[in-house]
């Protein structure tokens, strides 16, 4: 189904809970969320994540997909429909800048777990530690190559929306996800018999409650939550509007927010039993390198390493993909929506924007100085992407939608969306309750907190 000519429909509501489960599940899960943890302070993280998903991102994801599936329009036009003649919009605006932003740092990402496949396959990273942690370092910090990946993965996502294979999209999902599930089960038993695991598995699971005082776990959970989930930018809401009146809102939202969180709980029991394998091994000092300088470590130890490692890159690429799509079909949709440019024309012009966006992230790894470390900031231009992003605006887009389903548009109207067709919809109240209330104080109760700590 492609917007172009007229806007489809999944084929079923299992289509779009993998579409959307697509597009949740990718590097936040695999990558961000294991870095997370380990910055974070491990268990203590886990906590506040947990409560994040359930208690503030669920009650907003089927927000998030009532809106869209009652407008059946892009974030811009479905805010100003629902509130007309106000300044809601600018709501779906911030979503369109989110999308463009993040795609800028999550290609450079990408584009590393694309090298990997070659470089896990055939060997190329491999010995000790400390060889696997310089070849990361020595890869990234040449700038070029990251920034040409990067290009290469915002082309093949924009051929994606140009050739409008959204029917390719629900086959691949159907076939790669459970694919990647499994593999991450096996890496999982191999690692938790690792000699050492037991240290990380003890550093995951066992909160450390001298962190809850540090207000940045708590800011970095409430982000990670909202990017892991695909929230707070009108993402989910423009696959909602693809969704059909027969099928189940409530019951969609729980099984993406269940498939989404056991990926990256289960990337968690990798990452860590490997990590603390290694000896010196520091989680809090290793930054967007953990799972490249980890992982390779966990595919020399297993028998058919480089064959289980280039496995794993390919599938992580592929998630990404799916995640990378949604990413780059907001700001699309809304050129062609609101614009009225061809599809062509805004896939070749928001792709192009965010390439030359991304080149500041793919040479701050080492390349380029003032890109590595920012003056007065103290850290790189991928780490301010991260912050602005994920920190800052898709907390304040889930705050804002939050305040809009149960205040603007009102719960009543949305709950009536949300039993369409008598579809299933458990404890009203109780959602109605956390969006209303909980949602918006404990949202803006984090990002007031993180203000104050900044000066
Ligand atoms: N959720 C994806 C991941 O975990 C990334 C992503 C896709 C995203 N679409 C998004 C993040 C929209 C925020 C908003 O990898």
């Amino acid at each position: 189904m492609s917007p172009t000519s007229s806007r489809g429909m999944w084929s079923s509501r299992a289509g779009f809970i993998l579409a959307a489960a697509g597009s949740a599940v990718g590097l936040g899960n695999i990558w961000g969320f294991p870095t997370q943890v380990g910055q974070g302070g491990g268990a203590t993280f886990v906590v506040i994540y947990l409560a994040c998903i359930f208690l503030i991102c669920a009650p907003i994801m089927a927000g998030e997909i009532a809106i869209g599936r009652r407008t059946g329009l892009s974030p811009v036009g479905a805010f100003s429909a629902l509130a007309p003649g106000r300044r809601w919009w600018l709501l779906g605006a911030l979503g369109v800048l989110a999308g463009v932003g993040i795609l800028s740092f999550y290609s450079v990402i990408a584009g590393w777990a694309v090298a990997y496949v070659w470089f896990t396959a055939t060997g190329a990273v491999s010995g000790s530690p400390d060889d696997i942690g310089r070849f990361f370092a020595e890869f990234t910090g040449s700038g070029l190559i990251s920034a040409f990946l990067a290009i290469l993965v915002i082309g093949i996502t924009a051929g994606v929306l140009l050739g409008g294979v959204r029917a390719g999209i629900e086959r691949v999902t159907k076939l790669l996800m459970p694919l990647l599930a499994l593999l991450l089960v096996a890496l999982a038993v191999r690692a938790v018999t690792l000699p050492g695991a037991g240290e990380g598995l003890a550093y995951y699971l066992r909160p450390d409650l001298s962190r809850l005082a540090d207000v940045g776990v708590f800011t970095s959970a409430l982000g990670q939550a909202f990017f892991s989930l695909s929230l707070g930018m009108g993402c989910i809401l423009t696959y909602g509007s693809y969704l059909s009146r027969q099928d189940g809102i409530a019951a969609s939202a729980l099984w993406i927010v269940a498939l989404d969180t056991s990926i990256a709980l289960l990337a968690g029991f990798i990452i860590f039993p490997v990590g603390f394998s290694i000896a010196g091994f520091d989680p809090t000092a290793s930054g967007p390198g953990l799972i490249f300088t980890v992982l390779p470590r966990l595919f020399a130890e297993m028998p058919g390493g480089h064959l289980f490692g280039g496995a794993f890159f390919l599938l992580l690429s592929v998630a990404a993909l799916t995640s990378t799509i949604s990413l780059l079909e907001v700001p699309v949709s809304h050129c062609v929506d609101a614009l009225g440019w061809t599809r062509e024309k805004a896939v070749a012009a928001v792709a192009g924007a965010i390439s030359v966006l991304a080149i500041p992230s793919a040479l701050g790894n080492g390349a380029v100085g003032v890109f590595t470390s920012l003056p007065g900031l103290g850290m790189g231009f991928l780490d301010l992407m991260v912050t602005v992003w994920n920190e800052v605006a898709l907390p304040v887009g889930g705050l804002l939608t939050a305040i809009f389903v149960g205040r603007i548009w009102g719960v009543d109207r949305a709950l009536e969306e949300l039993r369409a067709e008598g579809r299933w919809m458990p404890v009203p109240e109780l959602w109605s309750f956390l969006l209303r209330w909980v949602c918006p104080a404990a949202i803006a109760m984090i990002l007031v907190a993180a203000l104050a700590a900044l000066f």
